[in-house]
């Protein structure tokens, strides 16, 4: 594994890609300024053509990177197309990534063009966007459902064009690890080029195809917070960098930060997280069973991969039919109140009767009235 693997986050593009996520200016530039906090290496800030919002969003993005405020490297999407670019241009980003789809589907039913279309198309927009002295990323859309051997043609063409990054798109997710070492292995012998790698999670593989990809020699995986993006979206920021920091060691974002931005895009996307979502969702370090409980007791370490003090959370558990008698024990100490050993055994019992989860509230009143 590379020591340089480091995290783009394109929550402010691709994020928004996601059905019903509209952010507005103050947002956008919010979520920014909390993603440079993170220290991720590069911010996706949008597709500056599409909208006004979105221009002017980057724009100001832009500003507080000139006072040094926001400090990743700032990145505006462009079709290849001279118009995309010139707006993306026109801000002055410190990057301009270009996508064209490069598999034969979308080359015949989208573009309508042939290979050898396409590889003059990817040469002439690369290197017009090159030639405003901006640093250009390529990405190879749905380049996993791609001929390797074409593929090779289109990243050849674009380092010769003046890229010099790659983004291997995984655009509908279909990749699994082991196909993804596969591209990467037949690429990496190309000089001049680093890559990025872009996974989809249509079939839940986003997160195993990019530590592949990391693996395999990639340098930036793109994620978004919460996992958002377009249908089901992308590798989620916030468990990509538990992975990278569990496994390798590597600091490619602040983990204190990561519950903040992920409760800064629930706010804003309107997309609440489901509880048992990795790493920020409410059930992460929230534990139910009385053997289990027993043993975070005991030590955390027994059921949790992290101390959640590391992310700024607390672990918790729940008292309902599942729970044991040093659960018990511990919630009801912890709520101030000295119960007799004895009455311990009669108030699991009741719980154990009943199908449902005691808040502190009904806990308190269950041992008051047994108690008389
Ligand atoms: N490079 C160049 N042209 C591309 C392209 C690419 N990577 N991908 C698609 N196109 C072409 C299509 O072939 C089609 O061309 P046509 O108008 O000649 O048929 C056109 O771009 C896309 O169609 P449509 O979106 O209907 O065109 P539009 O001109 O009305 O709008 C956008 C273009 C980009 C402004 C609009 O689609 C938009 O706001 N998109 C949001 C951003 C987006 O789609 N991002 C995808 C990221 S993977
Ligand atoms: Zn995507």
């Amino acid at each position: 594994m590379s020591t340089k693997v480091g995290i783009l986050d394109s929550t402010l593009r691709e994020g928004e890609q996601t059905p019903g996520v509209l952010f507005n200016q103050n947002q956008r530039v919010e979520i920014a300024k909390l993603l440079s906090d993170a220290h991720v290496a590069m911010i996706e800030a949008g597709h500056p053509l599409v909208s006004k919002d979105i221009y002017s969003a980057i724009k100001e993005i832009m500003e507080l990177k000139a006072s040094g405020i926001i400090k990743p490297e700032i990145i505006a999407h462009s079709r290849a197309v001279h118009s995309d670019i010139d707006s993306a241009a026109g801000l002055n980003v410190d990057r301009i990534a270009i996508f064209y789809g490069v598999s034969d589907i979308h080359l015949d039913y989208k573009t309508h063009k042939s290979r050898t279309q396409a590889l003059d198309i990817i040469y002439d927009s690369i290197s017009y966007a090159v030639s405003t002295g901006i640093p250009v990323r390529f990405t190879a859309e749905d380049a996993s459902r791609t001929d390797i051997n074409f593929l090779r043609n289109v990243v050849n063409t674009a380092v010769e064009a003046g890229a010099d990054r790659i983004s291997i798109a995984d655009t509908l997710g279909i990749l699994t690890p082991e196909k993804t070492r596969y591209i990467f292995n037949n690429l990496m012998d190309i000089k001049n080029v680093e890559y990025d790698f872009h996974g989809h999670n249509d079939m839940g593989m986003a997160l195993a195809n990019s530590l592949a990809a990391a693996e395999s020699g990639a340098s930036i995986i793109h994620t978004t917070v919460n996992g958002l993006g377009e249908r089901v979206g992308i590798t989620p920021l916030q468990v990509f960098a538990v992975l990278l920091e569990y496994h390798f060691g590597i600091d490619a974002a602040d983990l204190m930060m990561l519950k903040p931005l992920s409760e800064l895009v629930e706010t804003y996307s309107k997309i609440t997280l489901s509880p048992n979502f990795p790493v920020t969702g409410r059930n992460a370090f929230t534990h139910k069973s009385g053997v289990h409980v027993d043993g975070i007791i005991n030590n955390a370490g027994t059921y949790e991969f992290m101390d959640p003090s590391r992310l700024g959370m607390q672990h918790g558990f729940t008292i309902d039919k599942y729970s044991g008698r040093h659960a018990l024990r511990q919630k009801l100490t912890g709520m101030g109140m000295d119960i007799d050993e004895n009455k311990i055994s009669g108030i699991l019992e009741k719980i154990k009767s009943n199908n449902m989860v005691y808040s502190e509230e009904e806990l308190k009143e269950m041992t008051n009235s047994n108690d008389q």
